[in-house]
């Protein structure tokens, strides 16, 4: 065989094989070992304060997994030129706790400068928030690269499923990402943490995600397949027109326990307490609702599938080897300069202005 054909094949091999297999457990251990370690010790540390955290590292995970991969082009802050994904519909105002993020890199840079992406800190940050709130800790192939785009006016957040979303379109949304039926009921129970804000179940003026006061085709504007006294409780909570008069009123999401990865989540979807549509849309899909229920019966069941669905969402479309950059300050892109210095000579940084987080 010829050295052309044979770099050929490899290229079409590199090419066919699945994503997993492009990032690597322990990808820090030689050029910064302690990586996992700070990461894990500055999401432990905001926790302890504030304990929506980890809800908001898990989700921030996702959002940027499911636009333009998990390359950590949600971080990025919007410029005079750019406005950025971060500042979309469904990203603002509910993503939040962005300055965490700053902290672990800014512990990063200090210790192993222009090494550590941001895609991979926000990799780790959801696998250590899964695990300080009683879900399984797992092991996070890294070497994800950061890019370097990240819009709010493209297409790309619309990669997001809304709230108002069915069954199909739920299925649809994560098959687009080569990720299952299976997958999108088992991530879903993230739902078990955090809280929503009015705006996702209750919107003024947006008869799709409205579930309170205008659903259409019902006599009393309630969703029927939301429990009547959840709606009754969600309407005090969330007054006719609060996500225009008060934008920031928040909600928990799982009633019953709502700080602990547990599988309440699922026992709140069958019980018609899913706040969103797209919980209670698990309810209408034969397969779907099997899985719900599969996970009533065995919390232990879903979480050890939750770890692995994580996992293969994290490999959505990741940047590796020399694709991207490590981004400096995660909120902003490197200057292009900087990007061509760094893949002439790795070692010099000095150039590089490492801009401490606030
Ligand atoms: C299946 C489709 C999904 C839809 C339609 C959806 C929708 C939403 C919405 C509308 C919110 C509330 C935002 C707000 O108004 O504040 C939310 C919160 C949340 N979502 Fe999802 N989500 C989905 C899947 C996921 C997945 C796959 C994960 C992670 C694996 C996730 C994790 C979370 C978390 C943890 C929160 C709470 C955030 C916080 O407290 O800061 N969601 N989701
Ligand atoms: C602790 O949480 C409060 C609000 O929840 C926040 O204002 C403060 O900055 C946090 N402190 C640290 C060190 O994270
Ligand atoms: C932003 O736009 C202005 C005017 O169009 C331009 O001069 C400037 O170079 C742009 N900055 C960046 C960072 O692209
Ligand atoms: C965004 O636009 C591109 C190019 O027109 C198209 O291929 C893609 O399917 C669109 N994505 C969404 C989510 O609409
Ligand atoms: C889901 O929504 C799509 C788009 O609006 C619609 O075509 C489809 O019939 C709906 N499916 C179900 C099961 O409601
Ligand atoms: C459930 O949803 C999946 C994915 O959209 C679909 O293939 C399947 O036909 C649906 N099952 C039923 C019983 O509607
Ligand atoms: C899904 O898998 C196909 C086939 O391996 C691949 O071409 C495509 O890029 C993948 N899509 C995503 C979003 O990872
Ligand atoms: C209620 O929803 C309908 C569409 O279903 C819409 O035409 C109407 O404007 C909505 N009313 C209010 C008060 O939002
Ligand atoms: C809600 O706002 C609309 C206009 O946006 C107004 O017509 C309506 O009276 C308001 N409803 C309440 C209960 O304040
Ligand atoms: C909602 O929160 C944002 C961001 O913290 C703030 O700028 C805004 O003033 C708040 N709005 C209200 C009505 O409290």
């Amino acid at each position: 065989m010829s050295m052309r054909c044979f770099l050929g094949m490899a290229t079409l091999l590199a090419e066919l094989l699945p994503a997993a297999s492009r990032l690597d457990v322990g990808f820090y251990k030689k050029t910064c070992p302690s990586a996992e370690t700070i990461v894990q010790q500055t999401v432990a540390a905001a926790f302890s304060n504030n304990s929506g955290v980890a809800p908001a590292m898990i989700r921030m995970h996702f959002h940027d997994c499911f636009v333009r991969g998990c390359d950590g082009s949600v971080l990025i802050d919007t410029t005079p030129n750019n406005t950025a994904e971060k500042d979309a519909v469904p990203n603002n105002p509910s993503l939040r706790f962005f300055d965490v993020v700053d902290r672990a890199k800014a512990s990063l840079e200090a210790r192993c400068p222009g090494v550590v992406s941001c895609a991979d800190i926000l990799a780790f940050a959801a696998r250590d928030s899964v695990a300080l709130t009683g879900g399984n800790s797992y092991q996070v192939p890294a070497g994800r690269r950061d890019g370097r785009v990240s819009s709010g006016t493209d297409n790309s957040t619309r990669d997001l499923p809304p709230p108002f979303f069915n069954a199909t379109q739920l299925a649809n949304s994560f098959a687009a990402k080569n990720l299952t039926v299976e997958d999108m009921v088992v991530l879903s129970g993230a739902h078990t943490l955090g809280v929503s804000h009015c705006s996702s179940f209750a919107g003024v003026g947006n008869s799709l995600a409205d579930r309170l006061y205008n659903f259409s085709g019902s006599p009393d504007g309630i969703d029927p397949a939301l429990s009547k006294a959840y709606a009754f409780l969600l309407k005090s909570i969330c007054p006719s027109n609060s996500s225009q008069f008060f934008p920031n009123t928040t909600t928990f999401m799982d009633l019953i326990t709502p700080t602990n990865f547990d599988n309440n989540y699922y026992v709140g979807v069958t019980n018609n307490l899913g706040l969103f549509k797209s919980d209670a849309a698990l309810l209408t899909n034969a397969t779907m609702k099997a899985l719900v229920d599969s996970f009533v019966r065995s919390k232990g069941r879903w979480k050890a599938k939750f770890a692995k669905s994580m996992v293969k969402m994290g490999n959505i479309q990741v940047l590796t080897g020399t694709q991207g950059e490590i981004r400096r300050n995660c909120r902003v892109i490197n200057p292009l300069s900087a990007t061509a210095k760094h893949h002439e000579s790795a070692g010099s940084s000095s150039e590089f202005t490492v801009v401490a987080a606030s």
